[in-house]
């Protein structure tokens, strides 16, 4: 059995869905009556993308989805600071409205590369959006159109978030304690 790390929930699966109750509500005029596409980042979008999808629906938004591949991190905490397609979408985004979903925009890297990659492919339109954000940590200048909620630079887990591969499953958002 592998143990989890130390870790102290930072938002519980009511305040992650209140908040998603509220980003539907900002975003549901701009996306209304579109041909929209919604694209989620793997592997940490999932969950949010889930969520999100099912509460678009409720308010009559019946996106296509797709998932991108981008991968950034090998591994523990730190970021190689190269951003590359792992497994690219299958769908055709040339004239297309794009909502780009990702779990957390930390640098940048991972929805600058990606806005620009669907852009080249000829996407008319690309909104993002992101479940949480760290401006502390950005190197690549990138706001997200959508924010959820924007954190101190902690490194947190669950909710599609991973340490290591591991612990994405968590239905909450925690922090995870440094060792001493
Ligand atoms: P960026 O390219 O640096 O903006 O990083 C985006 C990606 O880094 C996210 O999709 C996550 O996979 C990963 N990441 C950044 N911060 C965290 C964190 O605190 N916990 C887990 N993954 C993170
Ligand atoms: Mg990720």
């Amino acid at each position: 059995m592998i143990p989890h790390p130390i870790h102290e929930t930072l938002f519980d699966e009511d305040t992650i869905h209140k908040r998603i109750l509220e980003l539907v509500g900002e975003m549901k005029d701009d996306l209304r009556d579109r041909d929209l596409i919604m694209i989620g980042i793997l592997r940490g979008s999932f969950m949010f993308l889930a969520d999100l999808c099912r509460e678009l629906y409720r308010e009559q938004i019946h996106p296509s989805i797709d998932f991108i591949t981008l991968e950034s991190y090998y591994g523990g905490t730190e970021s190689s600071g190269e951003v590359r397609i792992a497994k690219d979408a299958s769908v055709n985004v040339e004239g297309a409205h794009l909502l780009l979903i990702d779990d957390i925009l930390d640098t940048g890297r991972t929805l600058d590369t990606a806005e620009k990659y669907f852009f080249n492919k000829g996407a008319e339109q690309i909104k993002t959006c992101v479940l949480l954000d760290k401006p502390e940590r950005r190197v690549v200048p990138f706001e997200a159109d959508y924010v959820g909620f924007t954190i101190e630079n902690r490194f947190v887990i669950g909710y599609g978030l991973d340490y290591d591969s591991r612990f994405r499953e968590l239905p909450y958002i925690a922090v995870v304690q440094e060792e001493n």
